[in-house]
């Protein structure tokens, strides 16, 4: 059966062809590439942060502060990385994080649909914002036969949202990740220097200007007048949620339900009471608020608090070591969200596909190298504090 790893010996048996990569394969080598290639304006929204960063520093750097000790005598010739994900037969834990300007992070203005094709091809579920440049049905369409979960933005206007998820079911998502830490838009220096709001110029927004409720509240075709559109997507962008909107969120669907931004074991405790069947652990990289604590270092308490109930992760996810780590530290699956940003910017479909398949590889070498072959092996007792 062949492995994730495999990807090295197909790097070097073309460099005996004279081939070498067309891209780097590692986050260094993206960024510094992303950096020439992508727009300004692009790159400073995808790169950028919360405040001085800090936080989203931190969540990296936080990574280096837990050690994976190696264990000998043990066959790492065949490893397994597949997961099962609420019912879902996934050949690894990695997923794409939701980014709502993938769009625009493509030459073409399709990035989302991109990411859909990868996914599709790498065998990767991909969580689609609900900022996309095309509609989720296009986006569902393209993912074909691959695994896609909806991420939503909850609306002010409650009919809006029900659309989005009825929209997201009859698509064929298969599960609904709801963002709780985004009702309002964090302190961004980079983006603000530059008063670049890409959603205020219309980006990212077709699900809102396809969906049959939004075009009623609006009064007229969104093609007629964009910026009223762009102004009314922004009136009803952010509801603040609390507990009390729970039992509504948990009556929208029978899909798996997953809330994103749990950081608190409390809350993950009252969000499993509250009948969800999946905790997202994750800071959003860093870009809403500038907290200070990394995402890392707050997962082992909130799968603690979570029990049976799957936790995944995302955040600071910079390498396959990374995703070793958060696996062993409790995380069911991973997210990655910039560095396929940034592969997507590079080399469209086959960018985003090279970094998985690097991210996958240098996890899948780890784990046979240190002497873990399997994800059940993956324990808390596998890392030390460095
Ligand atoms: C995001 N993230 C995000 N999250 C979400 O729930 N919905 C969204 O639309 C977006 N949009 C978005 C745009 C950009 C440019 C970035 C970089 C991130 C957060 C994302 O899902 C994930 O939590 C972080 O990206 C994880 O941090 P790292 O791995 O990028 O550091």
């Amino acid at each position: 059966m062949p492995s994730f790893g495999d990807y090295q010996n197909e790097i070097y048996f073309r460099g005996l062809q004279g081939v070498k990569p067309r891209l780097p394969v590692d986050f260094r080598g993206w960024e510094e590439k992303a950096r020439a290639a992508m727009p300004a304006s692009v790159l400073s929204y995808v790169a950028g942060g919360c405040g001085d960063e800090h936080t989203q520093d931190i969540n990296v750097t936080a990574f280096q502060k837990w050690g994976l000790v190696p264990r000998m005598m043990v066959d790492g010739s065949k490893r397994d990385l597949s997961v099962d994900l609420f019912g879902l037969k996934l050949p690894s834990p990695l997923f794409l994080s939701p980014i709502g300007v993938l769009g625009i992070c493509a030459q073409d203005g399709h990035g989302d649909l991109a990411t859909a094709k990868a996914a599709a091809i790498a065998g990767v579920p991909m969580i689609a914002s609900t900022l996309s440049n095309d509609p989720l049905e296009a986006v569902a369409k393209v993912l074909g036969g691959g695994t896609g979960f909806f991420q939503l933005y909850t609306p002010n206007d409650r009919e809006l949202a029900e659309s989005f998820v009825r929209r997201a079911e009859a698509a064929g998502f298969k599960a609904l990740v709801v963002t709780l830490d985004t009702s309002i838009l964090g302190w961004r220096p980079r983006d603000l220097n530059d008063a670049n709001f890409p959603q205020l110029h219309g980006h990212a927004l077709e699900n809102y200007f396809s969906d049959p409720r939004f075009r009623a509240l609006l009064g007229k075709a969104p093609e007629e007048d964009r910026r009223a559109a762009a102004q009314l997507v922004l009136r009803l962008f952010g509801k603040p949620l609390t507990w009390a909107d729970l039992p509504w969120l948990r009556s929208l669907t029978k899909l798996p339900l997953i809330l994103k931004g749990i950081c608190h074991p409390d809350d993950a405790r009252r969000a499993i009471d509250g009948g969800v069947d999946g905790i997202f652990c994750s800071n959003h990289g860093g870009r809403q608020a500038n907290g200070g604590a990394a995402a890392i270092d707050m997962l082992p308490a909130v799968v603690a608090a979570s029990g049976k109930t799957p936790v995944l992760f995302d955040s600071g996810i910079r390498s396959g070591t990374d995703i070793v780590k958060a696996l062993a530290l409790g995380a069911k699956a991973v997210g990655v969200g910039r560095p396929y940003a940034y592969g997507l910017a590079l080399d469209g479909v086959d960018g985003i596909v090279h970094v998985l398949r690097c991210l996958l590889a240098e996890a899948d070498l780890l784990m046979a190298v240190d002497g873990y072959p399997t994800l059940r092996d993956l324990t808390p007792d596998a890392l030390m504090r460095v």
